[in-house]
């Protein structure tokens, strides 16, 4: 069998023209949906993945605000700005591009967000609200996920759902997420024994690992879905997720692509949650 690509940039393209035009009947009610992004040091990647979340929100006519600081910011002038913000009306979503450095508590900093301006899904109350089945902000890559899997038309119900990795970003919010849509749920991690005994027992394999190309076939089941969160550099430092695809593309059913796949779908429901959170105003 070989596998059907789930187009992340595609699928992104789609829902962000919904998203264009919803922002285009907020604004005939006199409200532009605004993002502040707050970037803290010099991060080769986190500055890249700021540039396109700021691109994106040009594309679909939303207020963008980009507050770069220095690395040597002490934690307290952060502290303020992010209070700034959560009382300026005219944001509706606040998002600190993480890592930050360490004499930075990400806990604090991500506390200190207002849980209606989280649009990272990271606060703990709208954690707290997504584990209870709640309305909340969803995490981008997981909601990102969901939905790439949702456009192939596959039930999740009764689904034996396979997470490789257990960050507070990724891994561990995507498996609530599948959780909540009724399917069965495994998280194996870096102390897992025995990973691919639960791998191919996967209906949908989720792999944010963090390592290029560790998930080959021998991890897979025949027909399986594999999603591919990684993004990393293979040794002639060409983009490659946690998948080796060209091993896995003939045993599964659906795979995502690296790039082009769960990275487009992130941007994409960061602006989702903005106008969402815009929404409310009116
Ligand atoms: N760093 C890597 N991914 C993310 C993300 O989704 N949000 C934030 N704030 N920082 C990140």
């Amino acid at each position: 069998m070989s596998a059907k690509i789930i187009d992340g940039k595609q699928l992104a393209n789609t829902i962000r023209q919904d998203i264009k035009k919803e922002v285009e009947h907020l604004q005939t009610k006199g409200v532009t949906p605004g993002l502040a992004v707050i970037l803290v040091g010099d991060n080769q990647a986190s500055r890249t993945y700021v540039a396109n979340k700021e691109k994106a929100c040009k594309q679909l006519g939303m207020k963008s605000v980009l507050i770069e600081l220095p690395a040597t910011i002490d934690e307290q002038t952060l502290l303020t700005k992010i209070v700034e913000l959560n009382n300026d009306a005219s944001i509706h979503g606040i998002l600190v591009q993480l890592p930050l450095p360490k004499h930075i508590s990400e806990k604090k900093v991500i506390e200190t967000i207002s849980p209606e301006k989280d649009v990272d899904g990271f606060h703990p109350i709208n954690i707290g609200r997504m584990m209870t089945g709640q309305d909340a902000f969803l995490p981008c890559t997981p909601f990102g996920i969901l939905k790439m899997i949702q456009s192939t038309n596959i039930d999740v119900t009764g689904k034996h759902v396979v997470v490789i990795g257990r960050s507070n970003i990724v891994g561990k919010p995507v498996g609530q997420l599948f959780l909540n849509e009724n399917a069965t749920v495994t998280y194996c991690h870096s102390k897992t024994t025995d990973l691919a005994s639960y791998t191919r027992q996967a209906d949908i394999l989720i792999c944010a690992i963090g390592k290029a190309k560790f998930v080959t076939e021998e991890y897979v089941k025949e027909g399986a879905v594999v999603i591919d969160v990684g993004m990393s550099r293979d040794e002639n430092g060409k983009l490659c997720g946690d998948v080796d695809f060209e091993s896995v593309q003939d045993k599964s059913s659906f795979i995502t692509p690296v790039p082009g796949g769960v990275g487009p779908m992130t941007i994409t429901m960061l602006m989702y949650n903005t106008l969402k959170s815009a929404a409310k105003e009116i």
